[in-house]
């Protein structure tokens, strides 16, 4: 991430209106570089989990560097496909992972020949009756996992995640019987732990994945999933990521050790690409207080004109989120504040933890008008933007490495709030 100007900003602000997101070309390709270096080796395959920003501009940028989708739902492949990435199995540019086919999923399944990556035995039946035979890729829940938060721990004995791994052979065999064949076993076990977890986890992930490899004689590629994880709280630190690099060549030469073949070790982190890439810019509406009282501390209320509709992480997870004053960046702190959005819950505020509701952010004295960064919320920002309250999401503006802006999606409109609405009769 890196600090706008504000002159820069306070611009866009009248032009565009806040909040908004301005997300930054230079830090998207510093991060695209950073994990193509790690997967710089024979075999080594990076993807995209494109849940965590699917904008086409980000798409886009992926196709250009080489890196594969990981989709999950019919509208993100088509999404993908839209912004050039291609269809088809050779290579599995797309692979659709998900635990549940729903919607347009199968038919764009089998419409664009993408990898289907099921993460439950039943899919196996589903794709057969659909006339699918061929290509399949399994996801295992290997027994552990971790992750920022346990709703984000993607593996273990409470994970809805993946097929078990005790009944991956008897998933196997079902395939076989349906006429599918099993190219790729997956597992993504977790978002967000710490690094040394992921290394942990994934080094013994590689082995359980050895251990399984003499099963799936058809197999081709092994996917060890994302989580690598970014630093919110310290950005700037270096991320030791470089270590990763080691790691999965040495898993790609374990895995095509336990087949007799080479086989390809595909990842696909999301969050590490995009977290740093954004801002999300919000203004300060007011400025009020809660006093102390027998049922606890007061606070001082920073009102702002985002709001959990926007950025839902602080609210779902406690995530932090870095917090600055367009302009005053080095400024000290003159008092602990709350920043709190304009909906219609106690809920909607930007500085908490995962076990207080409201947890003060020491920040110069903020005055109506300021404007606010929110910071590092490229990842699961935007993407997890929602219409409740009837609010509209707000804008999404890039800067280019050449300083110039493009808005790449507009302030919504009450006709996009009630665009599906209908009238239609149906049935009887
Ligand atoms: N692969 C699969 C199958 C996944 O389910 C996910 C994330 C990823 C890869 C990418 O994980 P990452 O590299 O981004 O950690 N909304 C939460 C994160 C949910 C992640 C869901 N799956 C958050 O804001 O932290």
């Amino acid at each position: 991430m890196s600090v706008h100007s504000p002159d820069l900003l306070q611009s866009l602000a009248a032009q565009a209106g806040t909040p908004f997101w301005i997300y930054e070309a230079a830090v998207i390709r510093r991060r695209i570089a950073d994990i193509k270096a790690i997967t710089d080796a024979p075999n080594l395959q990076a993807r995209y989990a494109m849940k965590a920003c699917p904008a086409t501009k980000v798409l886009q940028e992926m196709a250009a560097a080489g890196i594969w989708i990981d989709a999950v739902s019919g509208n993100e492949a088509l999404r993908a496909l839209r912004a050039g990435h291609p269809a088809g199995m050779e290579p599995p540019a797309i692979c659709f992972t998900a635990d549940v086919f729903r919607d347009n999923a199968l038919p764009v399944v089998l419409e664009h020949g993408l990898l289907p990556n099921i993460g439950s035995p039943g899919m196996i039946g589903e794709l057969h009756a659909a006339g699918y035979r061929g290509k399949i890729s399994l996801r295992v829940n290997p027994g552990f996992g971790h992750g920022h938060v346990n709703s984000c721990d993607t593996g273990g004995p409470s994970s809805k995640h993946g097929i078990w791994h005790a009944d991956v052979g008897v998933a196997n065999a079902a395939a076989h019987d349906a006429g599918l064949s099993v190219a790729m076993l997956h597992a993504h076990i977790g978002s967000g732990a710490q690094f040394e977890e992921l290394v942990d986890n994934l080094t013994r992930l590689t082995g359980e994945f050895a251990a399984l490899i003499p099963q799936f004689p058809a197999l081709e590629a092994v996917s060890l999933g994302g989580g690598i994880p970014h630093n919110y709280r310290n950005p700037e630190a270096p991320q030791p990521i470089g270590r990763l690099r080691d790691l999965f060549i040495a898993a790609q030469e374990k895995i095509s050790r336990a087949a007799g073949r080479p086989l390809r070790l595909e990842i696909e982190p999301g969050r590490y690409y995009v977290a740093p890439a954004c801002q999300l810019i919000t203004r300060v509406t007011d400025v009020k207080h809660t006093r102390t009282n027998d049922k606890g501390r007061g606070a001082t209320f920073a009102m702002v004109d985002a709001g959990f509709v926007d950025l839902i992480r602080p609210a779902m997870y406690g995530s932090w989120h870095g917090i600055s004053v367009v302009g005053r960046e080095t400024e000290a702190p003159e008092e602990s504040v709350v920043v709190a959005g304009p909906l219609c819950e106690s809920g909607d505020v930007f500085t908490r933890d995962e076990a207080e509701l409201v947890q003060p952010r020491p920040l110069p004295s903020l005055t109506p008008g300021d404007l606010l960064s929110i910071s590092d919320a490229g990842a699961y920002g935007y993407a997890m933007s929602s219409n409740y309250n009837s609010i509209g999401r707000a804008p999404q503006l890039w800067l280019e490495e050449d300083g110039s802006v493009t808005q790449i999606s507009r302030r919504e409109t009450i006709e996009d709030i009630l665009k599906a609405e209908t009238d239609e009769r149906v049935g009887g």
